[in-house]
């Protein structure tokens, strides 16, 4: 099963609401909220009072994408603020697998997320422990970048990893994705797909329909 997971950060603030009603409209099933710190990544976004205004308001499985140093210092209260997965990167924290069993206690889901440098074997030891790989591919930080080929190469060998061992984990690609390179994500082996820039402009429905006739 194929899931669109628009990234509010290339939204309108101004009408947030607004801008996730036109997705949900369209049919999307997944939001992705960006949480930056300005230590792990350069830029800083918005975190647990924006999770919060948005959780009452949707029915969108919210997938939580935590660009933070030591993520298990609030993995906990941005389940309790409505995620229903919960990313962490694997380069910000030295306890991977206690970071795992902090999210699974609050019944939320797990993800765990690389970046470009990091090699596709980085999550091999957490494969069964976790219910989503998150496969960066841009440098994480900023909306509307280029899409690095290269990781799609990564994203290839993690859904072997996950077809070879007999497992259903879901595989999610992240940054530059866009109408005209969606199916080479798919390609790979990605059924999760995260779009900012190119959905949260023009006219919104529109555009997360185009993603969703495209990914059938
Ligand atoms: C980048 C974020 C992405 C970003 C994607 O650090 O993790 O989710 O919003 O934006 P686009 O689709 O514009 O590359
Ligand atoms: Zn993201």
């Amino acid at each position: 099963m194929n899931y669109l997971s628009p990234s509010i950060l290339s939204a309108d603030f101004w009408k947030l609401g607004e801008d996730i009603k036109a997705v949900e409209g369209a049919g999307v099933p997944w939001l992705h909220v960006d949480v930056m710190d300005g230590l792990f990544v350069p830029s800083i976004s918005y975190g647990m009072p924006v999770l919060k205004a948005v959780r009452p308001h949707t029915d969108m499985f919210l997938d939580v994408h935590l660009m933070i140093e030591k993520p298990e210092r609030y993995v906990e209260e941005f389940a309790a603020f409505g995620a229903d997965l919960v990313n962490f990167h694997l380069e910000a924290t030295e306890d991977v697998k206690g970071c795992i069993d902090k999210i699974r206690a609050t019944g939320k889901k797990v993800g765990i997320t690389i970046k470009p440098a990091t090699p596709a074997e980085a999550v091999d030891p957490y494969l069964e422990l976790v219910d989503m790989v998150l496969v960066m591919t841009v440098e994480p930080g900023f909306g509307g970048q280029k899409l690095i080929p290269e990781c799609l190469d990564k994203v290839a060998v993690i859904r072997k990893m996950i077809t070879d061992r007999g497992l259903t984990t879901d595989l999610e690609v992240d940054g530059g994705i866009h109408l005209d390179n969606v199916a080479l994500a798919l390609d790979a082996g990605a059924n999760v797909i995260v779009a900012g820039s190119a959905v949260f402009k023009d006219d919104i429905a529109a555009n997360a329909k185009a993603f969703l006739a495209k990914m059938q």
